[in-house]
């Protein structure tokens, strides 16, 4: 019952090229094969590893670079945490040894820009997390050799661009996470192969359009949250074209322009059965003024085209009616003088 066989060994692990002054720990249990070296002021990655490890812990170091091949030591990785370092590059193939790596965490670096080199290699890996580094534009072929990720975790970077294909080979994909970012518009293509989408996180972004197309790849989205952006209208086909069971979509915190056509579209996607709109009681409008500003979606925008409806409609019977009556009136005009010439001509005739 104790863990006794689970005698926490220390290994001092020398640093090669760092300051031969310190030395560096890391906590080795040799048979959960977890080498944890978090908080242990690396700048350079350790030299020696047990090479049975399947789980590195590197996260709260000073790490600022990736070699190729880095952890040809530890082929056996099965997860790899490197967050919270301070990591700007990473070269092709960084990871290209760890086949059998499923969990990579990548989060709080500082990490600008992916080459193709970078998912070199990484055919297993499930899940993984580029939270908060410096990223600012998706490549095509940035993920390429991913072939079986579920989640993907892109939140709080500062992309603008996402290149078609960029999740081009992803198909296996299930949940992303590109909230807190600097998108302003989905363009056509950008989703297509994530077929086994679940998830798709787009909240705090500064998107304003999203092409009609752009979620129609989508067959699996559950859940899509588009809250805190910056739209103010949308496309009713856009939605409809999500082709799926049933999806919830989140969109409060947009400077709605509420008007009687937004809201007409919004009516027809709550008759959708398949779409459910969680957070309509809360949209709010940004068109009106002060005093109306917490006017929400559902208030009655149609009034003013009821009215002009109804104006239109009453001016137009009038007219119609005023025309049928002066008809009728030049009628029966030209009714009493016919008859009176048919008059005369009978009484002619009956006078013949
Ligand atoms: C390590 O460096 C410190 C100063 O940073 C110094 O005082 C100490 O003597 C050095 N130790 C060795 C073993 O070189
Ligand atoms: C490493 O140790 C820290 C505490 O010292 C712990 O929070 C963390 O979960 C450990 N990492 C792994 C992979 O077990
Ligand atoms: C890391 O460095 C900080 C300050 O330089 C020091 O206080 C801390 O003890 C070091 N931690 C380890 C594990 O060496
Ligand atoms: C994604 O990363 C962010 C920032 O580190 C974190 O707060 C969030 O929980 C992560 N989301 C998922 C689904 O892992
Ligand atoms: C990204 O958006 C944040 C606010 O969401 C803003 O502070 C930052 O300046 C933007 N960055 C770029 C490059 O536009
Ligand atoms: C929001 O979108 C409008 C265009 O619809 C644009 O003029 C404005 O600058 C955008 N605001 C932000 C904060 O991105
Ligand atoms: C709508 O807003 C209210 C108050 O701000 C909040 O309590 C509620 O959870 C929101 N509903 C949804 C579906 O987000
Ligand atoms: C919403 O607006 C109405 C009228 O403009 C006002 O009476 C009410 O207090 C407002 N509610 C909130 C929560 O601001």
């Amino acid at each position: 019952m104790h863990l006794l066989f689970v005698l926490p060994l220390v290994l001092e692990v020398q640093s090669i090229s760092m300051s031969h002054n310190s030395t560096y720990d890391c906590t080795c249990h040799l048979v959960l094969k977890i080498a944890n070296c978090t908080s242990s002021n690396f700048t350079h990655l350790p030299a020696a590893l047990p090479p049975f490890t399947e789980q590195l812990d590197l996260s709260l170091n000073y790490l600022s670079a990736i070699r190729p091949r880095a952890f040809h030591s530890t082929r056996r990785l099965r997860v790899l945490l490197l967050n919270d370092n301070v990591i700007g590059a990473l070269a092709d193939g960084a990871f290209s040894l760890l086949e059998g790596l499923l969990r990579l965490d990548l989060s709080r670096n500082r990490i600008s820009f992916l080459s193709e080199g970078f998912s070199q290699g990484l055919s297993s890996l499930r899940d993984l997390s580029l939270a908060e580094n410096r990223l600012s534009s998706l490549d095509s072929s940035c993920f390429v050799h991913f072939d079986a990720l579920q989640r993907l975790n892109l939140s709080h970077n500062a992309i603008e661009t996402i290149k078609m294909r960029a999740f081009g080979s992803m198909s296996t994909l299930r949940q992303l996470q590109l909230n807190s970012n600097n998108l302003t518009f989905l363009k056509n293509g950008i989703f297509s192969m994530l077929r086994n989408l679940e998830v798709l996180n787009l909240h705090h972004n500064q998107i304003h359009y999203l092409d009609v197309g752009v979620l129609s790849p989508l067959t699996s989205l559950a859940l899509l949250d588009l809250t805190n952006n910056n739209l103010s209208t949308i496309q009713f086909k856009t939605f409809l074209s999500l082709n799926t069971y049933s999806t919830h979509i989140m969109l409060q915190g947009n400077p709605w322009n509420c008007d009687c056509d937004l809201q007409r579209v919004f009516r027809k996607l709550c008759n959708v059965k398949r779409l459910f709109l969680d957070d309509y009681d809360n949209l709010t409008c940004m068109n009106l003024d002060e005093s109306h500003r917490n006017y929400t979606m559902k208030e009655e925008f149609c009034i003013a085209e009821m009215v002009t409806v109804l104006v239109i409609t009453i001016t137009v019977v009038i007219t119609v009616v005023a025309a049928i009556v002066m008809a009728e009136k030049k009628r029966k005009k030209k009714n009493r003088e016919k008859h009176w010439t048919e008059v005369g001509e009978a009484s002619c005739a009956s006078q013949d």
